[in-house]
């Protein structure tokens, strides 16, 4: 049994002021739901002060990105040195950072790399765009940036991570993935893949999430998947109602399964 894990990632959302009543907010209504996993994931400035608040509540904190360097004249980069600080979680090739910030699977590979060495859990995020996806070449698409992106790690790393499987075109749209065809891409793109690289009972033990317009009215048809282990989210996790409906209805889901 794969523990369900629901991380929020704000993205370039939330002051320091308005991530501290974010938590507030959250925290007695996540707290109580520990059979789930719960993440926030926080801008860089908020980090700090999100993971101070979550201290000791169960819940943990991520970064949304990170250098592979430990250190050095890199301006405006983070490290992972300074991650594992405040952080045990990175969220690690957003599609945003892709398509915005010239990242790559080889990119992505040289941070889940450090992130690992530094003893942080990426959360490794794939998915095809609209083009692709109408086009048929999603799983193929999606199971190469698994192969490159986690390329060189061994089974042992690799059953440490987390992979989230976000198709571009549901990402902020409204217009989410179906519960069934997240789940077949999940199985075939990466949970298949994951067993060539790692050996099936490896690939059986990595959590894989869904990303992608998840809210608390959709929620239960990807946690009642198979291949669907939790979620990463985006807009809702902003709201403390609807990300604690998500992790709720999560908690419910597993339990009946
Ligand atoms: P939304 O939940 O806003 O669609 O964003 C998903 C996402 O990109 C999470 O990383």
């Amino acid at each position: 049994m794969r523990t369900p894990i629901i991380a929020g990632n704000w993205k370039m959302y939330k002051t320091v002021a308005e991530a501290t009543a974010l938590v507030e907010a959250l925290l007695p209504q996540l707290q109580p739901l520990n059979s789930v996993q719960r993440v926030l994931c926080p801008p860089f400035t908020a980090l700090a002060t999100v993971a101070r608040l979550v201290q000791g509540s169960g819940i943990g904190a991520g970064a949304q990105n990170m250098s592979w360097e430990k250190e050095g004249a890199f301006t405006g980069e983070i490290s992972p040195l300074m991650i594992k600080e405040l952080a045990q979680y990175v969220i690690i090739g957003h599609s945003e950072r892709r398509q915005f910030f010239g990242e790559t699977d080889e990119t992505v590979n040289r941070k889940v790399h450090a992130a690992l060495a530094y003893g942080l859990t990426p959360i490794v995020a794939v998915g095809e765009n609209l083009a692709q996806n109408e086009a048929g070449e999603t799983v193929a698409f999606v199971s190469g940036q698994v192969r490159r992106g986690l390329a060189g790690l061994t089974p042992q790393q690799a059953q440490g991570l987390i992979v989230a499987y976000e198709p571009i075109w549901a990402i902020g749209t409204g217009r989410a993935a179906t519960g069934d065809d997240a789940n077949r891409i999940i199985g075939r793109a990466v949970r298949d893949t994951l067993a060539e690289m790692f050996g099936r009972a490896v690939a059986d033990a990595i959590r894989i999430q869904y990303g992608g317009s998840v809210k608390p009215g959709n929620i239960a048809e990807f946690v009642a998947q198979p291949e669907i282990d939790g979620a990463l989210v985006g807009g809702a996790s902003l709201k403390a109602d609807d990300f604690a409906a998500i992790v709720r209805q999560t908690a419910e889901a597993k339990r009946k399964a």
